[in-house]
C-alpha cells in the first residue's frame, strides 16, 4: 500500500533539519498504536528474535518468521513507513537470494528492508535491490549480525580512522541507493561527522543527538523486556508490571469466583 511516509518524506525531513522517529513493532495493534502516536517509521527489527520469541541472539530468526511478523505489522499501519530487518544469512549467499528474500517482505506489506554492513558485496546487494524497486535502509557501526566477528557488544567508530572507514562505507551505500542509514553504538562525535557528510538521513541507535532520527526497540521503551537495558535506551513505561498486575487480578478473580460477573455471562 502507498503510505504517506515515503523515502522522499524522510529525505525532506533531513533537508529541512527536522527530526523523525523510528520504533520497532512486531504485531498489528502495537504497530497501530505506535503509528497513532505519530511515529514515522515502524521497524520489524530482528530484535524480535530476542524480545518476542525468546531466542538468545538475533541471528537465530529466519525469513519465514520475519515474513509472518511483517504481515502482522503491515496490516496495522496505514501512514507510517514499514521497514523489515532482513535476518542473518538471508541476503548473504547471493544477490539473487537477497532479491528473493527481500522481495518476499515487500509482498508481505513492507515498504523497505534494512540490511547490515557496508563491504563490497553488501554494496552490490543494495544497488540491485534499489534497481528492482526495494528501498534499503543500511546499518553500520555495531552490527548485531556480526556479533561473533566483532567479539561482543562493542562500541564502533571510536578513533578518527574508524570513523573515516564508516563514513567511506556509508558514502558507498548512499551511492548504491540506500535511502537512510542506522548508526548503532558509535560515539556521538563520530555519528555527527557522518551525518554532516551524508545526503541521506542517519538514524541513531545509541549514536547520540546529532543524527537525523532516533530508533529504539519498543519493548525497551515500554518496559517489557527484562533481560537487559542498553545504556542508550529510555524506558517510558512498565509493561512488565502492567501485564503481571492484570494477570494476577484475573487469576485471583477466577479463583475467588469474582469472574465472570452477571454482566459477563449469556442469559
Ligand atoms: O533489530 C532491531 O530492532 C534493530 C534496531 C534497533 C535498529 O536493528
Amino acid at each position: 500500500m502507498a503510505k504517506s511516509v515515503t523515502v522522499n518524506t524522510l529525505k525532506k525531513y533531513k533537508q529541512q533539519n527536522e527530526k523523525f522517529s523510528v520504533l520497532t513493532a512486531y504485531d498489528c495493534y502495537t504497530a497501530k498504536y505506535i503509528e497513532q502516536a505519530g511515529v514515522d517509521v515502524v521497524l520489524i527489527g530482528d530484535s524480535l528474535a530476542m524480545v518476542a520469541l525468546g531466542y538468545k541472539t538475533t541471528n537465530e530468526i529466519g525469513v519465514d518468521e520475519m515474513a509472518v511478523f511483517t504481515g502482522a505489522v503491515s496490516r496495522g499501519v496505514s501512514r507510517a513507513m514499514v521497514v523489515t530487518d532482513m535476518p542473518f544469512l538471508s541476503y548473504h549467499s547471493s544477490v539473487d537470494e537477497a532479491v528473493k528474500n527481500c522481495g518476499r517482505m515487500i509482498k508481505c506489506g513492507a515498504n523497505a528492508v534494512k540490511i547490515e554492513g557496508g563491504g563490497d558485496y553488501i554494496v552490490s546487494v543494495v544497488e540491485r535491490l534499489t534497481q528492482v524497486g526495494i528501498p534499503v535502509m543500511s546499518h553500520l557501526g555495531f552490527t548485531p549480525q556480526f556479533l561473533n566477528v566483532l567479539g561482543g557488544y562493542r562500541i564502533q567508530g571510536k578513533t578518527q580512522e574508524a570513523a573515516e572507514k564508516i563514513l567511506e562505507q556509508a558514502k558507498r551505500l548512499q551511492d548504491a541507493g540506500a535511502f537512510s542509514l542506522v548508526l548503532e553504538m558509535v560515539p556521538e562525535d563520530c555519528a555527527k561527522y557522518i551525518t554532516e557528510n551524508l545526503e541521506i538521513p542517519t538514524i541513531s541507535c545509541g549514536a547520540g543527538r546529532y543524527c537525523d532520527a532516533q530508533v529504539l526497540v519498543s519493548d525497551d521503551v515500554f518496559g517489557k523486556f527484562p533481560e537487559f537495558k542498553p545504556k542508550f535506551a529510555r524506558k517510558y513505561g512498565d509493561m512488565q508490571s502492567l501485564i503481571f498486575e492484570c494477570a494476577k487480578k484475573f487469576n485471583e478473580d477466577v479463583k475467588s469466583g469474582n469472574f465472570p460477573s452477571d454482566d459477563e455471562i449469556f442469559h
